[in-house]
């Protein structure tokens, strides 16, 4: 069903192809904590290169690798001939002859395209600027923990141009999920991929819908969630967005609207007191270390699937 595909994006991927990675990241979580975790990539290679910084990823994705018998490389840019001018097609036709798989976390989503083509062998969006698949499936993982497979109600508060966003968009359109996102109208995502979401959220029955307040998004909802204001590369539009974003913060406040037991989730790493306040984050409904340590079983589901 996966071998040898590439996860670039989940859009990509069949509803029932999406519960067969949630199913296998449970039974690797299993696997792991009574330490009989399987050689699922005995020998096999894995690269993962690192355009922008990561701490969650890196290390889930390296030990990923290593714990089911493979061998991973990491590479950070600064390191490669890429930072020097190197074609990226040439860096993919290299790897592809000497690596089973490939990793990456890229500034330009394209960058993963031009890898996947030149290097031949599966490439797995560690975070480019358009979407975080590997977030989204730890997320879901996280809410199933605490939820079960009920049909539950997240809001995300923020930025609706958000990468973190749109997998997370694209998760619950293709789980039939119901989504509400508080967000600027200048900070609306992309409308090209927001159709394609809106098309496949009416055939599975989800409901996804923006709101300006988001005192509306969050009324009656079981997961809030929130990212960074300004995500890595966007440094140059930082001020203009945190203008934007002033009245979107996930406070104490506004948790109180959501159901009693509620959680607060983020990707991590978050800006105490900007998007999310100290309390919040710090305090009883987080899934936030739930989430970080479900980012390595999500890791290792998808390489041991699709490798
Ligand atoms: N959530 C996440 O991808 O974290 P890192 O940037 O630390 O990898
Ligand atoms: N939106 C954030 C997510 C980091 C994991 C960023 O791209 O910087």
């Amino acid at each position: 069903m996966f071998r040898g595909r590439s996860l670039l994006c989940l859009l990509d991927f069949e509803t029932h192809e999406i519960e067969k990675m949630l199913d296998v990241s449970f039974i690797m979580k299993n696997y792991v904590y009574h330490n009989n975790v399987p050689s699922s990539l005995s020998g096999k290679r894995v690269a993962l290169l690192f355009e922008k910084p990561s701490t969650r990823t890196r290390v889930s994705t390296e030990l990923a690798v290593s714990m089911l018998g493979g061998i991973p490389i990491v590479l950070n840019k600064q390191d490669l001939q890429w930072s020097r001018g190197e074609p990226i097609e040439d860096t993919g036709r290299v790897l592809g002859r000497v690596v089973n798989g490939i990793g990456a976390r890229v500034l330009n989503h394209l960058t993963l395209v031009k890898l996947k083509e030149s290097s031949g062998v599966p490439v797995f969006n560690l975070l480019s600027d358009l979407s975080h698949p590997l977030q989204a499936l730890a997320d879901l993982m996280t809410i199933r923990e605490r939820f079960g497979n009920n049909l539950i109600k997240i809001a995300f508060v923020g930025d609706g141009t958000d990468n973190v966003l749109l997998s997370l968009m694209a998760i619950v359109a293709k789980l039939g999920l119901e989504l509400h996102i508080a967000t600027p109208k200048e900070l609306k995502p992309r409308e090209d991929l927001f159709k394609i979401i809106s098309e496949i959220a009416d055939d599975t029955g989800s409901v996804i819908e923006f709101h300006e307040d988001p005192y509306d998004a969050v009324r009656g909802v079981h997961v809030v969630y929130t990212d960074v204001w300004v995500s890595m590369g966007q440094e140059n539009i930082a001020e203009q967005k945190k203008k934007l974003l002033q009245n979107y913060r996930v406070t104490s406040d506004l948790m109180k609207y959501a159901v009693k037991d509620a959680i607060f989730m983020h990707c991590l790493p978050a800006n105490r007191g900007e998007e999310v306040e100290l309390e919040v984050i710090d305090g009883p409904k987080s899934a936030v270390w739930d989430q970080a340590e479900n980012r390595l079983y999500t890791a290792m589901a998808v390489f041991s699937l699709f490798i």
